[in-house]
């Protein structure tokens, strides 16, 4: 699989950004598969007893980068629900709403889809250890796949501001943590100092090869039919160009025959947001993100702490549950609609990144 610069399109190295400051990523050769027999091989692998494919990402290998199965580190993940939300199409004030729940993953959060394939190239490169920026959910994820590919994972975090949980999980797995002072840009800044070690920040194109599989996983889910409209919650933007990239993907694989529209959700109060996840000042994949509200007839919106909360807890009174960031999903469609930019007979999806337990943190007046 051939790898470009995904702005000036010149032959790039997966693990590092172009001189022009552009990210690499992976060009798939779509007419090569046909859209009913890739239909059918994933269903078929879902059945299937081989190890490799009890993960939803690796049940999609022929559009992952060729990475030998001796090689894989995988914990099962991709295996997500999608549920159907009576609760939420009201609250959000359209008529039909479902989660696509990326929490109920193996560490709790949607970076596990990503991480596998990151962490198997990781491995099938020989990398002693990796390495990562990160407000909790990346650095809980690089934690454990490396754990279990007996590789040295360094967590740099920004201090203070990582929720209990997700360094514990740091911690469980092994991870080496430097707290730096400052915010995520902090962090990331910090990762140039370590040397010697493969970065698995989203920058990393492998990463997002493997978190685009949430699209796939959508959309099978729904028998291949696009909804109206996905909301995603949005930090350092590397989900919204994954899900950018395996739409695309799955359209010119003929497995839909037409595009959603995209919502990207970000925290009002930037770096200072109590959604401690997304938490983020200067996004490094601000360019594809653009790239993708363009391709896909998005909106961006901005959500204060408030609505965050709000939304969350509605999530959480129908028994789902998430943790903060996710919540802006939500919250996101929500204010949309009030604005008008959403219709009401709509059909759409919140994606809730994380998992309930990841951040403890519940606003009293949201339990009014
Ligand atoms: N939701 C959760 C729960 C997250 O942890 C993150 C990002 C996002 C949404 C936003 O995704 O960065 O791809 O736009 N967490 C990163 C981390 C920053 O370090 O765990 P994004």
């Amino acid at each position: 699989m051939r790898v470009v610069c995904g702005d000036c399109g010149a032959v790039a190295d997966p693990l590092h950004i172009c001189p022009c400051g552009g990210l690499p990523e992976f060009a798939l050769d779509t007419p090569r598969l046909d859209p009913l027999g890739l239909r059918r091989v994933v269903r078929e692998r879902r059945a299937s007893y081989e190890p490799l494919f009890a993960s939803g990402v690796w049940r999609l290998r022929e559009l992952l980068p060729p990475i030998h199965a001796q090689h894989v580190v995988t914990l099962g993940e991709g295996n997500v629900p999608l549920y159907d939300s009576a609760a939420g199409a009201r609250y959000a004030g359209v008529a039909h709403l479902a989660y696509l729940h990326l929490g109920m993953s193996p560490t709790g959060s949607f970076k596990d889809l990503g991480m596998t394939v990151a962490i198997s190239a990781a491995r099938a490169r020989g990398a002693r250890a990796v390495a990562c920026a990160s407000t909790g959910n990346t650095a809980s994820s690089m934690a454990a796949y490396a754990a279990r590919a007996g590789i040295d994972a360094i967590a740099l975090v920004p201090r203070g501001r990582v929720s209990d949980a997700k360094l514990a999980q740091m911690r469980e797995y092994g991870a080496r943590i430097i707290d730096v002072d400052g915010s995520f840009d902090d962090a990331f800044a910090e990762l140039e100092r370590l040397g010697e070690v493969m970065v698995v920040n989203s920058v990393n194109a492998y990463r997002i090869e493997g978190q685009k599989c949430a699209a796939f996983a959508l959309l099978e889910a729904r028998g291949w039919r696009a909804p109206d409209w996905i909301a995603l919650p949005g930090g350092n933007l590397g989900n919204i160009s994954a899900f950018a990239k395996g739409l695309r993907e799955a359209r010119a694989l003929g497995l839909i025959d037409r595009l959603p529209r995209i919502a990207l959700i970000r925290a009002e109060r930037g770096i200072d947001t109590a959604a401690s996840a997304i938490a983020v000042g200067k996004p490094k994949s601000q360019a594809r993100a653009q790239r993708a509200l363009r391709d896909f007839n998005g909106v961006a919106c901005m959500l204060n702490d408030d609505a965050i909360f709000a939304a969350k807890a509605a999530i959480g009174r129908e028994g789902i549950g998430c943790e903060p960031a996710s919540a802006a999903s939500l919250g996101g469609l929500r204010a949309l609609r009030a604005h008008g930019t959403i219709a009401p007979d709509a059909d759409v999806v919140a994606v809730l990144t994380g998992h309930v337990l990841k951040d403890l943190r519940v606003r009293a007046h949201a339990l009014a």
